[in-house]
């Protein structure tokens, strides 16, 4: 059974997040009017207990500020954050701690201190948010290390004696340590090489099993999506464009943006030979258009009506778990 049909653990309703642009020098660009960037717009998803929740979408679209915003390290212009229908959004704990969310990055051998041994590095959280006693602390910390497949020697060693890979389950050590429900993967594998990322994303899935744990997995690479999410969502300008579960979001991808992202891929062809004017036709476009107001793809999609240039397509179902937003598609229900 896909796990999303379970109770959701955590809620984004009509999240909005504008990062409005302060002072700066006078000096750079003084020609050039910086304007207010709309990074995340309307944006609902839900993850359940167990499940694997994939974002995707180009640089840029607002992937990372929506994980940002899920574990509370920044919070939204409006909408709502639940965890465990518990608002989560205004306690001030930065980190997650406590609610039983925590983050991976990109590489998080930049949040280790170089001069502190891994096994103190593991630690520390157990010492701020628990009463555990220093032999507890330490057989908690050994079984860790042993879980994300290092040894118990390595416990010694400065974060400079990783490997990248190695230091990627460093990371996935320290985020697990205090045994969170959810943890938000933001590229946390982009930067390894494939057979290393195959690694690490195994030990994902295992943990998942093993501590029922769910994961927001936000990566650019679709294949990597793929391989651990139960559901999708394609993320466009700030707006989830198109979500359904993994097969269907591969076998019958809806939306144009969708269909372009697929088509990338090596000996990727949706649904037969079938080709869509915005496939084909998709145009580069360097510049970041305003996304409101309209349909923020309508600059690279072949299709684009009037109605796509003054309206935004709201997120709609097709079929059941099957959301597009898109005026092209006919929908099951009514907006
Ligand atoms: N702190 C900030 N201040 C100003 N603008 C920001 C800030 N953080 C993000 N942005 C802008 O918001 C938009 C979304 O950024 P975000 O980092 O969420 O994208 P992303 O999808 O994670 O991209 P990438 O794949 O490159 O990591 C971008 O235009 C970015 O420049
Ligand atoms: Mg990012």
């Amino acid at each position: 059974m896909n796990p999303s049909a379970a109770a959701p653990i955590l809620r984004l309703h009509r999240i909005r997040k504008e990062f409005v642009p302060s002072g700066g020098s006078a000096f750079l660009f003084p020609s050039r009017r910086r304007r207010s960037v709309l990074a995340v717009d309307d944006l609902s998803l839900q993850v359940a207990g167990r499940e694997t929740y994939g974002l995707v979408g180009e640089s840029g679209s607002g992937k990372s500020t929506t994980g940002r915003i899920a574990v509370g390290l920044l919070s939204p212009d409006s909408g709502e954050v639940l965890f465990r229908a518990s608002p989560s959004c205004d306690l001030s704990r930065l980190d997650g701690v406590g609610r039983g969310l925590q983050m991976v990055f990109q590489d998080p051998y930049s949040s280790l201190n170089p001069r502190q041994r891994i096994g103190g590095a593991l630690e520390e959280p157990l010492v701020v948010n628990t009463d555990l006693s220093g032999a507890e602390r330490k057989k908690i910390v050994l079984d860790m290390l042993k879980r994300v497949g290092l040894s118990e020697g390595d416990a010694l060693k400065y974060p400079h004696e990783f490997s990248g890979g190695q230091r990627q389950r460093v990371g996935l050590a320290r985020a697990l340590i205090l045994r969170p429900r959810l943890v938000v993967c933001d590229e946390s594998v982009s930067a390894l090489d494939v057979s290393i990322q195959a690694q690490i994303l195994m030990l994902l899935k295992k943990f998942q099993e093993d501590l029922s744990l769910s994961f927001l997995f936000i990566s650019h690479d679709l294949r990597v999506v793929r391989y651990v999410s139960h559901r999708i969502g394609v993320m466009y300008m700030g707006r989830i464009v198109e979500e359904a579960e993994t097969d269907t979001l591969f076998g019958e991808p809806r939306h144009p943006y969708t269909q372009v992202l697929l088509s990338a891929l090596p000996g990727a062809r949706p649904r037969g030979e079938r080709r869509t004017a915005g496939q084909q036709e998709a145009k580069e476009v360097f510049d970041r258009p305003d996304p409101r107001g309209c349909c923020a793809f309508h600059t690279r999609c072949a299709w684009a009506s009037e109605r796509c240039r003054a309206e935004v397509p709201p997120l709609r179902s097709v079929v059941d778990g099957h959301r597009v937003a898109c005026f092209l598609i006919a929908s099951s229900t009514a907006p």
